[in-house]
């Protein structure tokens, strides 16, 4: 028999990180037990942090789902909103409603601890992001569609050297209006700059001067046929919109962070201009995110024109 039942997320990044790698075939992320553990320890600005749920078969975890906190704003407007990630059944268990029951035991405890907003991506067209539209409606939660993302990336030529990257700001600028974007409190900032896989910030100028404008990139891993290689990526952009100039200065600093002749990416790059891309030596991937926010049906914020966001792809 299969239980699904929240387990404390302090205590769960081994097993989960072990269930994630099983999850995912390859390429994918390459999920470290130091990695679930630094999402796992996000500082709530609610009170509410991580929920982790695990479903167990034996004394053997088949399946596992957690939500950690955010800070984002629309419109000046700050939302504390958990993001929800690691949805994963192992491969021998899928098709049984494992992925329906941890949804349902996940949704239930966010719920309960009075978390207002969820904001979560998937493939599009794949089976968790049909999974996961139907899950959050059948815990009675509004969907607000966040667009689709065309993912880009490209092979770091051998010839790129290493850059010296700005330091990061106090804290980053927030973004356009119409957005729902990043808008890490000081403490959350502070916990985006230790993840254990390394980041740097690729600082942008605003009139000549540095300001909080930029991106926030990490040195991933990704497991592939060949073994697990590590991959510069772009996770986070502040301050935009951006034009030419910027994506310049963003390609050429991902190119200067990962290692020649390995990939690097920007998984959701909403607000650069797409069309220059080619140019900066960057592809459309044959993969494309889609966004969802979904709120509480007691839930009282407006979400003024908001259609797209720049949050990161966890
Ligand atoms: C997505 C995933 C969690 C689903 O887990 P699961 O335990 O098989 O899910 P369920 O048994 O609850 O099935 C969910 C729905 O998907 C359908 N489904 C499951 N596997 C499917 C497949 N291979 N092809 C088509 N539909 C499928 C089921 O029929 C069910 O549909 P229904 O609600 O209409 O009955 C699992 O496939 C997985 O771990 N995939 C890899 C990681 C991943 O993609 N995570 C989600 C990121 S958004």
């Amino acid at each position: 028999m299969v239980t699904v039942a929240p387990v404390d997320p302090a205590g769960a990044a081994a097993s989960g990180a072990a269930l994630l790698r099983r999850a995912w075939a390859p390429p994918a992320l390459h999920y470290t037990e130091a990695y679930l553990r630094w999402q796992l320890g996000f500082p709530p600005a609610d009170g509410i942090g991580a929920v982790a749920v695990r479903a167990e078969a034996g004394s053997e975890w088949v399946g596992f789902a957690a939500a950690t906190p955010r800070r984002v704003e629309v419109a000046g407007t700050p939302i504390d909103a958990h993001l929800v990630s690691f949805v994963a059944v192992a491969p021998e268990a899928r098709g049984s409603g494992l992925g329906h029951r941890l949804y349902a035991v996940l949704l239930d405890r966010l719920v309960a601890a009075g978390a207002q907003a969820v904001i979560t991506f998937g493939l599009e067209g794949s089976v968790g992001l049909s999974l996961l539209v139907r899950a959050y409606e059948a815990a009675g939660f509004r969907t607000v569609d966040l667009g689709e993302y065309p993912s880009l990336g490209m092979v770091i030529p051998r010839t790129a050297t290493a850059r010296e990257a700005s330091p990061p700001p106090g804290l980053p600028a927030s973004g356009p209006a119409d957005l729902l974007a990043s808008a890490p409190t000081e403490e959350q900032w502070r916990h985006y700059l230790t993840d254990p896989r390394g980041t740097r910030w690729l600082g942008l100028p605003d009139r000549g001067t540095l300001t909080g404008r930029g991106g926030l990139a990490v040195l991933a891993e990704r497991a592939t046929t060949r073994g697990v290689e590590p991959f510069a990526c772009l996770t986070n952009l502040f301050g935009g919109p951006f034009d030419a100039a910027d994506l310049a200065i963003l390609a050429e600093g991902l190119a200067g962070f990962g290692p020649p002749g390995t990939v690097a990416t920007l998984p959701n790059p909403e607000g650069l201009p797409l069309e220059e891309a080619r140019s900066r030596g960057l592809r459309r991937l044959a993969v494309n995110y889609c966004g969802k926010l979904f709120t509480r049906p007691d839930w009282t914020g407006s979400l003024p024109r908001l259609a797209r966001t720049t949050v990161e792809v966890a």
